[in-house]
């Protein structure tokens, strides 16, 4: 997987000066951490904890697990992500933080754990993720036996804003791609069709039960279009069921037997 097949909503600054960059990526980190504070405490206890985060992006969860008393963040993600736009939003917290922090950019598959992280913290990255299962499955290379794995994805594929793009709700499923409006960029149609898996919340399940863990929490969060369901459920209803679309996205923590 190539950097420039991972640049999001959050990757499109590319062009401007390095200062700029920084500054642009540093409000971008702050900017989340509401959402961070609003979504992830239920799901990770990160104080005085080893974490890795997968899918660190430049740097949203490692800023709010240090935030929040972290020991060590480890953030991974295929994408190079200099860390000087943390660097700069760490500067700016009103105490300093005392724990330590490193990216890695690369794939999770690929690299050598030592089951030494307490959590393993994901924010927005499982629909990104091509090989879910191969991913999850390589949890057990870094978790300590009773670790936890924390996941918060919104908005989910099949929800109304699933296509990560300035569309109607659910129109990415009712419209072909060619009949999409003419103002999305061809580099945001590349990205609606390599950067999304397309997995239903069934399917996030499934990878869940089939690589081992227990469900120790999860809640959803219904779509926020959901009273115009019917309207459009009639143009969709062969390409997925209704349980599919009305979740716009979903919080869990999963744990392996061996921590009980
Ligand atoms: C929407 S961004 C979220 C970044 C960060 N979590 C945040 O919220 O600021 C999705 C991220 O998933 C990353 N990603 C894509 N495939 C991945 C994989 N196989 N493993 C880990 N991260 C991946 C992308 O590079 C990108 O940084």
């Amino acid at each position: 997987m190539t950097a420039d097949k991972n640049k999001g909503a959050e990757g499109q600054h590319e062009d401007a000066s390095a200062t700029d960059r920084i500054t642009h990526y540093k409000k971008y980190i702050q900017h989340y951490q509401a959402h961070c504070d609003r979504w992830l405490p239920r799901l990770a206890d990160v104080k005085g904890k080893r974490i890795l985060v997968l899918g660190s992006g430049w740097g949203t969860e490692v800023l709010w697990c240090l935030r929040n008393g972290a020991l060590d963040v480890v953030g991974v993600d295929p994408a190079d992500r200099p860390t000087q736009p943390l660097d700069a939003a760490i500067e700016e917290l009103p105490e300093p933080v005392a724990g330590t922090f490193k990216l890695i950019r690369g794939n999770i598959i690929d690299l050598r754990g030592g089951q030494d992280f307490d959590v393993i913290l994901s924010n927005n990255v499982v629909e990104h993720i091509d090989s879910l299962k191969a991913t999850f499955f390589s949890f057990r290379r870094f978790l300590k036996p009773d670790g936890r794995v924390s996941i918060f994805s919104d908005p989910l594929y099949y929800s109304s804003a699933g296509s990560h793009l300035p569309l109607s709700a659910w129109e990415h499923l009712y419209k072909e791609e060619d009949e999409f409006p003419a103002e999305i960029t061809g580099r945001q149609r590349s990205e609606f069709r390599h950067m999304l898996n397309r997995l239903t919340f069934m399917e996030y399940l499934s990878v869940f039960r089939e690589s081992g863990f227990i469900l120790e929490d999860l809640f959803i969060i219904p779509d926020r279009h959901l009273r115009h369901f019917t309207s459009v459920w009639p143009r969709i209803q062969r390409k997925a069921f209704p349980l599919d679309l009305c979740l716009e996205g979903f919080g869990c923590r999963l744990a392996y037997p061996s921590a009980y």
